[in-house]
């Protein structure tokens, strides 16, 4: 009988057990591309998927893992060929449908692109949802007119973490001067190197505006944060300055005063990268290629194995990892 290696999710009170099984090849859904995965990622819903929070996994037993990266077994639909590279990110792969926390994967062929020639498979998944997210985010802001300042700063919340590694990385890189606001002034160093100008800490921005309005201070702002955080950050953003709302380490709700969008024409817009359109993606990657430093990536890298996965799911929850978790399933493909 044909197995396949991969992480396995079982329901169980009053979490899910995660541990690694040989899983009958007939057990994975069918679908056209059969891929041999090479690297996966952890990400902070990765997380939650392993602790069985969010109700984000709808039936057991279950396989994390919402990037991918790996090489074309077979495509029943010629739209790859065998021995293609192929990016997946997103689609709720390893949430609806399972994910790369194992050595084969089963995808629709719309649901991945092609790895660009500049990355190499690590690099991509040293990137990942986060990379990609921080991309969108930026596309975003761009599209609101949002263009690098010497004088006023784009604000990174969560900033050493994966999405905030990378945004500041890649803003640094097209001109923004960047301000990065962390709970860990431990990595203050880290968060300089990687291109931010100024370091805030957490608590300036995290107990929401003291009032509707508050002295201008950002450019613009990716938010990885929310709660309270996001709402003083809009009191505190420019005249036709715009957030890219992203994440919510800090919080889903927030409350906050109309005033910066009808008095100052702030904008949020929302980033939602699992649902990105395929041109969006296309994009976006080939611009990180582009922009993103591979020295940078590569200290904002740590690499496990699938051993290890379960380890790093509490650490992500707690926002203890700094910048991007890989996971080598099969680094010698
Ligand atoms: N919209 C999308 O498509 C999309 C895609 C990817 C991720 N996300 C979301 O974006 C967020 C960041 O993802 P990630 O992969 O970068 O996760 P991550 O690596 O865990 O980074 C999150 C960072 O947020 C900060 N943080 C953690 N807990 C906090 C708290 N209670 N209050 C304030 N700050 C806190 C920490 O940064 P410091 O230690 O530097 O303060 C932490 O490193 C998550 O909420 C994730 O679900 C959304």
């Amino acid at each position: 009988m044909e197995t396949i290696r991969a992480l396995v999710v079982r329901e169980s009170t009053p979490q899910p057990t995660v541990a690694i099984e040989q899983l009958p090849v007939s057990d994975f859904r069918p679908r056209p591309l059969r891929v041999h995965v090479a690297y996966s990622t952890l990400n902070y819903k990765d997380g939650m998927v392993m602790k069985g929070l969010g109700r984000l996994v709808r039936s057991y037993p279950h396989i994390p893992g919402v990037d991918l990266v790996g090489q074309v077994i077979a495509d029943e639909t010629d739209t790859y060929t065998p021995g293609d590279w192929i990016i997946a990110t997103g689609f709720r792969i390893g949430e609806l449908y399972w994910g790369g926390y194992a050595d084969e994967a089963f995808l629709e062929p719309d649901w991945v692109v092609r790895l660009p020639h500049s990355l190499t498979p690590r690099q991509a998944m040293g990137i990942g949802t986060a990379g990609l997210t921080a991309m969108l985010a930026i596309m975003s802001l761009e599209h609101l007119g949002i263009a690098p300042s010497s004088e006023d700063p784009l604000l990174v919340t969560g900033a050493a973490g994966g999405v905030g590694s990378i945004a500041i990385a890649i803003a640094n890189r097209l001109g923004y001067s960047v301000a990065g606001s962390t709970g860990r002034a431990n990595e203050t160093d880290y968060l300089k190197h990687l291109g931010a100008a100024t370091i805030i800490p957490r608590d300036e921005l995290d107990g929401g505006p003291e009032r509707p309005l508050e002295s201008e201070r950002w450019l613009g702002c990716i938010d990885s944060v929310g709660g309270q955080t996001l709402a003083r950050v809009l009191a505190q953003t420019k005249r036709t300055g715009a957030i890219a709302s992203v994440g919510l380490a800090g919080g889903a709700t927030f409350t906050a005063s109309v005033m910066p969008f009808l008095l100052r024409g702030v904008s949020i817009a929302g980033i939602d990268s699992v649902n990105a359109p395929l041109h969006a993606r296309n994009i976006a990657w080939e611009r990180l290629a582009d922009v993103l430093d591979p020295k940078l990536l590569e200290e904002m890298i740590t690499e496990i194995d699938l051993e290890s996965l379960p380890s790093y799911a509490d650490q992500i929850l707690k926002g203890q990892v700094r910048g991007r978790v890989v996971v080598a399933l099969n680094p010698s493909l």
